[in-house]
């Protein structure tokens, strides 16, 4: 078959395989050239593994330097009669793929990262493949829904401004549109719902069940992240119901510290740049945000990717240093480039200059829908998007190499 982009708002519909491959080939090439990570974990569970912060923190430690083995817990989609699959999917074989021509243990695991059993499989998984313990968990789910497995409800997060209606704008990635919006404030259910779903509720679930489990190794670390950004998208995002969430994520990040200092090891909210992820393109208001700060970064040559951050984070903070910098509320600042005074004076001034007509020009609006496409595996030049794709056969191809 024949796979084109096909999107829907900000929803990718379509994933091209070869493509998924390339992004991930590309992000191996940086890692394996930038500063090594020294001292590294060597058994890593990745919650969240398959696209953005997550997928990139698996490529970091496999190829930059640790030389780690990974678990990988991912929610995609496979191919089916609906579709050819989620990027996800893809990403998830093909990193497999290549971990394991350089030596390394790469086990992916599909599953609900809220369900009981989901744990339950990954204690499994350790036992088996990490001789039962595990030196770094990272905490890198974004979803728009929770199940309750006590009673079979759903939470669903509502990304909106608490107390106060916020004018927005969304960016649809369809037909390139700026959709001028009113953000009606979120309820107390949906504060509460949102808490739930991108809080440090599950991330906590977790650490308790390995440590249940007697699966937490010495001086094993645990990291989960968050978001603070600007004044400028305060109304939005952290004075909304994700920024209330991540303030929950944070103060998970120090009673799991606690529990971790029986292990000698630690527990830490990294705060990450903004970037375009399958997750963030969903944030009401953000995008205008993101092209200036690309526009902006890009021309002082400090703009990063999932990638180079990642790398920077078990590089500079996490690994080979005396004692984790943080702080004064012991976070890990991983978005010091992006809230430079003068990098925000001038996104600030973008920003507001920013309308309908003129958002193609102010911002890096092509900056970000490449980056978009290339996500989904679409937009690689080195890529021939006119040649038949035989999904069938690829994945046999790859599940042979699983073997
Ligand atoms: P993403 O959408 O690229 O990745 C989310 C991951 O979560 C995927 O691997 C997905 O399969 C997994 N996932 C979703 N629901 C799941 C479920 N029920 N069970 C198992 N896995 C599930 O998102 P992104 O942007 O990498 O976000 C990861 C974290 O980084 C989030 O906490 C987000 O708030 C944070 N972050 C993101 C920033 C951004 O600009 N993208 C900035 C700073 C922090």
């Amino acid at each position: 078959m024949i796979i084109k982009p096909e999107i829907s708002g900000v929803v990718a519909r379509t994933a091209h395989p070869l493509g998924c491959e390339q992004a991930i080939l590309q992000q191996i090439e940086y890692v394996k050239n930038a500063r090594p990570i020294n001292k590294g974990p060597k058994r890593v569970l990745i919650i969240g593994a398959s696209s953005g912060y997550g997928l990139a923190a698996r490529i970091a430690l496999t190829f930059g330097g640790a030389d780690a083995d990974t678990i990988g817990v991912s929610f995609e989609k496979g191919p089916s009669d609906k579709g050819i699959g989620s990027a996800g999917f893809y990403n998830n074989l093909y990193f497999k793929k290549h971990a394991e021509q350089a030596g390394r243990i790469a086990i992916n695991i599909q599953a609900d990262a809220f369900s009981p059993a989901a744990k339950e499989e990954v204690i499994e998984a350790v036992e088996t493949y990490f001789e039962g313990e595990v030196d770094l968990i990272i905490y890198s789910v974004a979803s728009g829904f929770r199940p309750d497995y006590a009673t079979g409800e759903r939470w669903y997060s509502a990304i909106k401004p608490i107390g106060e209606t916020v004018e927005g704008a969304y960016i649809s990635l369809e037909d390139d549109k700026w959709l001028q919006s009113i953000i009606e404030p979120a309820s107390d259910a949906e504060i509460e719902a949102t808490l739930k779903v991108m809080g440090g509720e599950d991330w906590e679930a977790w650490v308790d069940a390995l440590i249940n489990s007697e699966s937490i190794a010495e001086n094993c670390q645990t990291v989960a992240f968050s978001y603070i950004g600007p004044e400028l998208t305060h109304a939005l995002y952290l004075d909304g119901t994700l920024g209330r969430a991540k303030v929950d994520l944070h103060q998970t990040s120090h009673s799991l510290n606690l529990k971790m200092a029986n292990f000698n090891g630690g527990a830490y909210a990294a705060v990450c740049k903004a970037l375009v992820t399958k997750a963030s393109v969903f944030i009401p208001g953000i995008t205008p945000y993101i092209m200036a700060l690309y526009q902006v970064m890009k021309q002082q040559g400090t703009h990063e990717n999932c990638i180079e951050q990642m790398q920077r984070l078990f590089t500079t903070k996490l690994y080979d240093v005396a004692k984790v910098p943080v702080d004064g509320e012991r976070l890990v600042r991983m978005d010091d480039l992006e809230l430079n005074q003068d990098t925000q004076a001038k996104v600030s001034q973008l920003v507001n200059a920013m309308n309908a007509t003129n958002f193609t020009e102010l911002g890096d609006y092509r900056g970000l829908k490449q980056e978009f496409l290339q996500l989904n595996g679409f937009g690689f030049a080195s890529i021939d998007y006119n040649a038949d794709v035989n999904i069938d056969q690829l994945l046999r191809e790859l599940e042979q190499l699983d073997d």
